[in-house]
């Protein structure tokens, strides 16, 4: 993909687009939740469908003009349908945010109880945290994972529960890198006589592959984000049975959004299409494996893991037992002047603050995108020791920015 137009018309903004694209191409994306998507996905991003308004669903707009935007929604329902194996889905929500948004709205009251994890121990800010439209509408009481383990603290979410009566239950995290217990949270929910929201933002793709057990067919509600594990584009999704679909459409749209982004909704239709091939399931198995492979070999250099390791593409490590004097910002700052992007993190039991925390969060979807396999991984996590047992010497730094490059050029990206 080229930006010539875009160069004649805003040289400004070009520069800006090429130079992102070289950013993407030469440095190493590791932050968990991002990944790179194909030119295909690209292509259809950019395509006429956003000068379309398409309020409404396809077959039913408010309208004329509808209907390849009804084609290509149809086309990613159907291919969503085929990929996660729900009843009914709703491919229009602009975020995983606004996904959830939608649930809230329809199943909640302003002033109802949502019970969710806590925004330190991995937990979303649309779960419920204060700064968020859900904990400014909502009544919010938060559960933990277990600060000895790492895993989720399901018996301190039965308690919490019991106590507090929520109206709603949410699991699926932005930093948990263990297999969740859907089951277990449902019967949870069920037995306040809760709906549970399972919130798989982070590992759609995953779960579309069958490399994480899926919560479709047992939550009340799954939603997602299309440009995570699944390299589909911006955007949201929201899945559950059929006893709740005219819910939820209305939710999402009049609810929560006016017009879809039909553009987006066709980069999703084509990145579903592209996940349902056997490439895509080999894809998340190798990122999966490749998250095992860099957590094994980090731990080898000393670093402390939140859990004790992964069963998914991330990982959460907490500094403070190799580095008490290197807070993650430190970290984050250091490798990213190597070429390796990633995000400071709050850990459970967080000691220092949100903006400064002592833990870094590490993903694994852009680098296999790229190619890389376990070895490529162990090669990374050796990279990571060495910036960040020395992170204010440049020599070290540079080094590695150099070692960077070349794994970057032999694992080329976009033309
Ligand atoms: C668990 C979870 N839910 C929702 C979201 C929100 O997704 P979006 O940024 O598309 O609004 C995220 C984003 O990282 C997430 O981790």
């Amino acid at each position: 993909m080229t930006y010539e137009t875009v160069a004649e018309v805003d040289p400004a903004v070009a520069d800006a687009l090429e130079g992102e694209r070289r950013r993407q191409n030469e440095t190493l994306s590791m932050i968990a939740s991002e990944n790179h998507v194909s030119e295909a996905v690209m292509e259809a991003q950019s395509s006429e469908l956003t000068n379309n308004y398409a309020e409404g669903y396809p077959g039913e707009r408010y309208y004329a003009g509808c209907e390849h935007a009804d084609e290509v929604e149809e086309l990613a329902i159907e291919r969503a349908k085929e990929l996660w194996g729900a009843e009914h889905v709703n491919v229009q929500p602009h975020s995983g945010s606004q996904a959830n948004m939608s649930v809230y709205l329809a199943t909640l009251e302003p002033g109802d109880k949502i019970l969710s994890l806590d925004l330190t121990h991995g937990g979303h800010l649309s779960h419920g945290h204060p700064a968020n439209f859900a904990g400014k509408t909502y009544e919010v009481e938060q559960y933990e994972v277990d600060e000895e383990t790492g895993y989720i603290d399901y018996e301190g979410l039965a308690e919490k529960a019991e106590e507090f009566e929520p109206d709603i239950v949410v699991s699926g995290y932005s930093a948990y890198p263990r297999e969740v217990e859907w089951e277990r949270v449902q019967d949870i929910a069920e037995s306040v006589d809760a709906y549970h929201l399972a919130d798989i933002a982070h590992i759609t793709g995953l779960v579309a592959a069958g490399v994480h057990e899926s919560p479709v067919g047992v939550a009340d509600f799954v939603t997602g984000s299309t440009h995570k594990t699944i390299r589909a584009g911006r955007g949201g999704i929201v899945m559950c049975d059929e006893e709740h679909a005219d819910d939820i459409d209305a939710a999402v749209f009049p609810g929560a959004q006016g017009g879809p982004a039909m553009h987006n909704i066709a980069g999703k239709a084509v990145g579903f299409g592209e996940a349902l091939s056997p490439e895509f399931e080999a894809y998340a198995e190798q990122t999966v494996a490749n998250a095992k492979a860099l957590a094994e070999q980090l731990q080898d250099h000393g670093f402390s893991l939140v859990s004790g390791g992964t069963d998914n593409h991330l990982l959460l490590v907490d500094l403070r037992p190799s580095h008490p004097d290197t807070p993650g910002k430190d970290v984050e700052s250091a490798l990213e002047s190597a070429g390796i992007v990633l995000n400071a993190n709050t850990v459970p039991g967080e000691t220092r603050s949100a903006f400064n925390p002592s833990g870094v969060r590490i993903g694994t979807p852009g680098v296999t995108t790229r190619g890389f396999t376990e070895s490529t991984c162990r090669e990374v996590a050796d990279l990571i020791a060495r910036v960040v047992d020395d992170p204010h010497d440049e020599e070290t730094v540079s080094a590695v920015a150099a070692r960077v490059d070349e794994l970057t050029d032999e694992y080329g990206l976009y033309e």
